[in-house]
């Protein structure tokens, strides 16, 4: 009797996804990037296209049927979001660009208008940079001094480092929830509760965590929470900001102009109530809608289950990355299920430049990424110019972790020889290259030679 396979939930869910239908360079596209963006299932990419067929209009200011539909849409979106990550009041969610302009938002408004000099904002050094950047120009404009915490040995938050740092003179701590480097889940429960016996505030960047598992900024007890709309599911330019209602309400606005004021005078202004507030100007509609559609998605599948997947798709992924003893990976090694640390993988392997890797995958149609992303006082800390990341999301299948694998292992090969062989003479390099001609030789070893053959000229 033949056992019937179950069905996963990327066999269940990837014809949502027609981009993945494709190939590239020839071969059937792997795309393992999702750490950087998602893509996006036919239902956002519809409801992106619906609202400019059908319902495009300014929000708030019209009255006629256009209008009103927008607005419903786009305050819908809102209360998905609300419900998304349990917020007490649909008050509490404002729309912004993306995490980036979330943290930015909270930097100046809150920052800015409660920092003194000598106050000290606790940060840690695997934040990304939207999580760094906006702190040191409010440190660089108010006199605040900014404190990071260290890695443990095994490369994850160090909970009693983060412990000696704190003190009356602690007025913020901002941290990534899921660090999209080393793929440690930070344990953003027991941070806040500490940081809140000192009276400080705290900001959790969610951006790696709300794509991947349930939140609960409830429970987790922050003061305010970013995330963006791009990697769950949604289109750019839209994510948002979750802040207690007090807070937020007692926060001077952001941005100034129209859909944020209540009366305007010729000498000033009074603002509109929360979330509008912070939104000034015309916002991006369809996006905010589109991203409505993302959460609906998100939820129909369920968090929890997205959440497990995951975890058999991680357990897959370093089982197989093990295989190659070149690699060192960074960040935490998973449960034998594959829990205790997010779907992702950054490494290097060897001499071996991770842009060089990406690049001869790409050739296979894999897209992994190379780079510092957005990491790189952490790239510092783990002493790695540049890593490259293999990231996953639920409609990755363990045949593309396999095909992932196989290509590594071919590019290491050949991209390890190339490295070894400044040994030779020029006319050997020369004697290849006409070799290559006739045999089937790809672009890239074309280049390597011809690298080679400079080197040795
Ligand atoms: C952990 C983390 N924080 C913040 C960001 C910034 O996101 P965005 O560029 O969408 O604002 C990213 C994006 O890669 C991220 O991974």
């Amino acid at each position: 009797m033949v056992a019937t396979q179950e069905r996963t939930l990327a066999d269940k869910l990837r014809l949502d996804f027609p981009i993945l239908y494709q190939e590239i360079n020839g071969q059937p596209l792997v795309y393992l990037d999702n750490a950087a963006t998602s893509q996006k299932p036919l239902v956002v990419l519809e409801a992106l296209q619906d609202y400019y067929r059908r319902d495009n209009a300014n929000v708030h200011r019209g009255v006629h049927t256009l209008s009103s539909r927008a607005t419903d849409a786009y305050e819908g979106s809102r209360d998905k979001i609300a419900a998304f990550v349990n917020a007490s009041s649909r008050q509490e969610i404002v729309f912004t660009r993306n995490a980036t302009e979330a943290i930015n938002l909270v930097a100046y408004a809150w920052g800015q208008s409660t920092l003194q000099p000598g106050d000290e904002i606790i940060l840690s050094v695997m934040e990304h940079h939207s999580n760094l950047i906006p702190w040191q120009m409010v440190a660089q404009r108010t006199g605040a001094v900014l404190k990071f915490v260290e890695l443990t040995d095994t490369q994850e938050f160090d909970l009693d480092h983060f412990r000696s740092l704190l003190s009356d003179r602690t007025k913020l701590v901002s941290v990534v929830h899921v660090s999209n480097t080393l793929g440690c889940i930070n344990p953003v429960e027991e941070i806040v509760a500490i940081a809140h016996t000192h009276g400080a505030k705290v900001l959790i960047d969610a951006c790696q965590s709300a794509p991947h598992m349930p939140l609960d900024v409830q429970a987790i007890d922050c003061d305010w929470l970013v995330a963006s709309g791009h990697k769950m599911c949604g289109p750019t330019g839209i994510g948002f900001l979750y802040g207690k209602l007090d807070l937020l309400r007692s926060m001077p606005p952001f941005l100034g102009g129209g859909e944020m004021i209540a009366d305007v005078y010729l000498d000033h202004a009074t603002y509109a109530d929360l979330p509008h507030k912070f939104e000034a100007g015309t916002p991006a509609i369809g996006e905010a809608i589109a991203l409505g559609a993302a959460i609906d998605y998100l939820t129909g599948i369920g968090m929890d289950k997205i959440h497990a997947y995951e975890e058999e798709l991680t357990a897959h992924l370093f089982r197989r990355l093990a295989e190659i003893p070149e690699l060192k990976i960074f960040g935490p090694q998973p449960k034998a299920n594959g829990s205790g640390r997010a779907a992702l993988a950054s490494f290097t392997a060897g001499d071996v430049h991770p842009h060089d890797l990406s690049t001869i995958l790409d050739q296979a149609g894999v897209a992994i990424r190379a780079g510092h992303h957005c990491t790189q006082p952490l790239h510092r800390v783990i002493q790695a110019q540049s890593t490259a990341r293999a990231s996953l999301y639920f409609y990755n299948t363990t045949q593309e972790i396999d095909t992932f694998v196989a290509a590594l292992k071919e590019a290491i090969a050949f991209l390890a020889g190339c490295l070894g062989s400044t040994v030779g003479s020029a006319d050997s390099v020369i004697w290849e290259i006409s070799l290559s001609r006739r045999s089937c030789c790809s672009v890239w070893e074309l280049v390597w030679k011809g690298d080679r053959l400079l080197r040795l000229t």
